[in-house]
């Protein structure tokens, strides 16, 4: 995979900014997302597995519901996971580009294993949606309910499958994301395995389990009671359901983060800490407060504004958690950006001496030698005239002696016209400073 780090372009620092400031963009659309969906799978199929054990038909009303709100169209899988996690490997590959870090493999494979993960996520989808239009069907019979129960088997074999290759996808994200903030393991972290002991990487983990439970049923609530209203006529036994399933896992899984929160910076090397990390993690575990207060609130007295606050909160919390990954991203890069930005700078000279600007590619008097000795010498005349008679007018005059070399004009009724040698302005440069040292030493 690392076909990717040599397509990478060279970077100057004020393209590195960029770079990092597109990073926070894709973090923003792919962390809520992709968390959501995690944690979408998790209680779907949980809750389907509850209702076909119980015959509870509202829990496998809240395992299709879960879903359609994260994935209203099959599209959304795309736009708002594929793409963003295939940015976030190029935007790797240019952060870390020419440095031994094996993170963008790791990334690659884990947008790979996305792929699959968002494949059996669209199907799981599908059928989620075939189902709800079977519910529909009120006639039963036979065949129908043997066309239900083979359904709803494909159904959890997808799901199961979106949950195990999406489970791997963000490890492989975590992992590689997490090695890319800890240059001091670049050289001696050589395959994925020797991340698997990482605690850095585990703590990441769990955090991102529990981020995932709660905005899945934060999210819930969110969709079920307050946006666009709410569900139009939602019967009472089924909103009683998705409170007494929703609001548990939600504050405990908020109640737990705040000390992954503390680990995730306590683990960071020295090189990632900067006072941004420190006060993103602050506000992180501030609205992670916040929104515990709206959720415990709903459990005390349900009310469908506190459904809204809490879901908003949360996502500030997520915004900042994604400032505390970048912010720690870009101070502990800083050395291997900066080597990044001299290459560049090197290549940018390289790029303009080809075009003439800068670095001369020869020496003047390999430039006198092969273009103008044909015609001039210093002490006499040839086609041209001798340098000692008219160079003494160009004394202290470099600019328009150098506007005459690139740019010949008639001077002399006594001699031809000087044909344009073609000369680059830095061979223009060089050639004249070094006829005007001769002619200077020659006097
Ligand atoms: C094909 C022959 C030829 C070549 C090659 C040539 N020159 Fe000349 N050069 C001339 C002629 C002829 C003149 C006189 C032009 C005039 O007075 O109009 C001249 C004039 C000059 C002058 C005097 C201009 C002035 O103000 O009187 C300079 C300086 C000069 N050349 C520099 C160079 C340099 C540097 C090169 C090599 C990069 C070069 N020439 C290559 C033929 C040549």
């Amino acid at each position: 995979m690392d076909f990717l780090k040599q397509i990478a372009l060279p970077q100057s620092e004020a393209q590195i900014g960029v770079l990092h400031f597109v990073l926070n963009v894709i973090y923003l659309i792919l962390l809520p997302f992709i968390s959501y969906l995690f944690g979408a799978l998790i209680l779907s199929l949980y809750t389907n597995r509850r209702g076909r054990l119980n015959g509870q038909q509202h829990d496998l009303r809240f395992s299709e519901e879960v879903i359609s709100h994260i994935l209203p169209t099959k599209n959304i899988v795309v736009l708002f996971g594929a793409v963003p996690f295939m940015a976030l490997v190029f935007a790797y590959a240019q952060l870390l580009q020419s440095s031994t870090a094996i993170s963008v493999s790791i990334l690659t494979w884990g947008a790979l294993l996305f792929a699959a993960a968002a494949a059996f996520a669209s199907s799981y989808q599908t059928s989620t949606k075939l189902n709800g239009i079977l519910h529909g069907v009120t006639k039963s019979n036979e065949e129908i309910e043997t066309y239900r129960a083979q359904m709803n088997e494909a159904r959890r074999t997808s799901g199961k499958y979106a949950l195990l290759f999406l489970s791997f996808a963000v490890y492989l994200l975590i992992a590689g994301t997490s090695l890319a903030s800890q240059p001091e393991q670049w050289l001696s972290t050589s395959s994925i395995v020797q991340l698997l002991l990482s605690l850095d990487v585990w703590v990441k983990v769990i955090q991102f389990i529990l981020l995932s439970l709660t905005i899945a049923s934060l999210g819930t609530l969110y969709f079920t009671f307050s946006w666009q209203g709410g569900v139009k006529n939602i019967e009472n036994g089924y909103a009683d359901h998705v409170k007494k399933t929703a609001l548990p896992v939600g504050l405990l899984s908020l109640l737990a983060q705040p000390l992954f929160v503390v680990l995730s910076v306590v683990l960071l090397p020295v090189s990632a800490l900067s006072g941004l990390v420190f006060i993103s993690a602050f506000l992180v575990i501030f609205f992670i407060f916040i929104t515990s207060h709206f959720v415990y609130g709903m459990l005390k007295e349900f009310k469908t504004g506190f459904a809204a606050n809490a879901f908003y909160t949360l996502i500030l919390a997520i915004v900042f958690m994604v400032i505390q990954t970048t912010s720690s991203l870009s101070s502990s890069t800083q050395k291997h950006s900066a080597v990044v930005a001299h290459q560049y700078e090197m290549y940018h000279a390289e790029l303009l001496a080809k075009m003439g600007i800068g670095m001369a590619t020869m020496s003047g008097e390999e430039i006198f030698g092969a273009k103008c000795s044909a015609c001039h010498e210093f002490g006499a005349k040839k086609v041209g005239p001798a340098y000692k008679e008219v160079l003494p007018k160009y004394e202290n005059k470099r600019e328009q002696l150098l506007s005459f070399v690139l740019n010949p004009q008639k001077i002399n009724p006594a001699y031809p016209p000087m044909p344009n040698q073609g000369l680059k302005p830095a061979e223009a440069d060089s050639i004249t400073a070094y006829i005007m040292l001769m002619y200077k030493q020659a006097k």
